[in-house]
């Protein structure tokens, strides 16, 4: 789906001061900025049950504290159709949260979401992603294992309403300082 010439995020292009992945055209992965909070809170609440939607405090503190590219937002010309936030826990790229617009699912949009966060940890020099999600959800858990993560664990009642979660693991190749030979975007 992505265009092997523009798979990385070296091949990033200044732009409004920001850097910028384009997978095709005019369909853009870039950095979060607080001038998309209001899009990304419309997509969490359209995404997430009450109970799980991340709180704007949450997104403000993630805007001013996460590295470059460790939370982003896929753009199609004017609008936001999608987020994605990684953030680090014991040497492991933590996935914090990803979601779509309902109406513009199912276009692989999430699937190249996960393939740049799984960049910036390879490029980043982590050697795994990791991530929480509700048993329950189908879609999201074969997306995850389509991309090669496999539940390593499960963790009772993690969510507010009892629900369980599996810990889903994936290792990535070792950064050798050089873009990847074979793509993994
Ligand atoms: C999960 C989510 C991010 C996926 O976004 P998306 O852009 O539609 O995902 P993609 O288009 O990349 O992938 C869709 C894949 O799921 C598959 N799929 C769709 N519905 C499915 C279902 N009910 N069960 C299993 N697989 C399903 C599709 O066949 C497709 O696979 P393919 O690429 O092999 O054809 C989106 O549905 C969403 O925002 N959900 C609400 C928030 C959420 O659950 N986030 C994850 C929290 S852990």
């Amino acid at each position: 789906m992505i265009d092997a010439e523009n798979n990385c995020w070296n091949k990033t292009r200044k732009k409004a001061k920001r850097k910028i992945l384009e997978l095709r055209e005019g369909i853009l992965i870039r950095n979060a900025t607080k001038d998309d909070l209001e899009k990304i809170l419309e997509i969490e609440k359209a995404s997430f049950k009450h109970i799980d939607a991340f709180p704007p405090t949450l997104f403000k503190k993630y805007l001013r504290e996460l590295e470059e590219g460790f939370f982003v937002v896929l753009e199609k010309p004017n609008s936001i159709v999608g987020y994605a936030i990684l953030g680090e826990e014991d040497g492991k790229g933590y996935l914090l949260s990803i979601a779509i617009h309902p109406k513009k699912r199912n276009q692989g949009f999430a699937t190249s979401l996960l393939k740049f966060l799984e960049f910036k940890c390879y490029e980043k020099g982590l050697t795994k992603m990791t991530l929480e999600v509700r048993v329950n959800n189908k879609k999201a858990i074969a997306i995850y294992k389509n991309l090669g993560f496999t539940e390593v664990g499960k963790k009772k009642g993690f969510y507010e309403d009892g629900v369980d979660a599996w810990v889903m693991e994936k290792r990535l190749p070792i950064w050798m300082g050089l873009p990847p030979q074979s793509s993994i975007i």
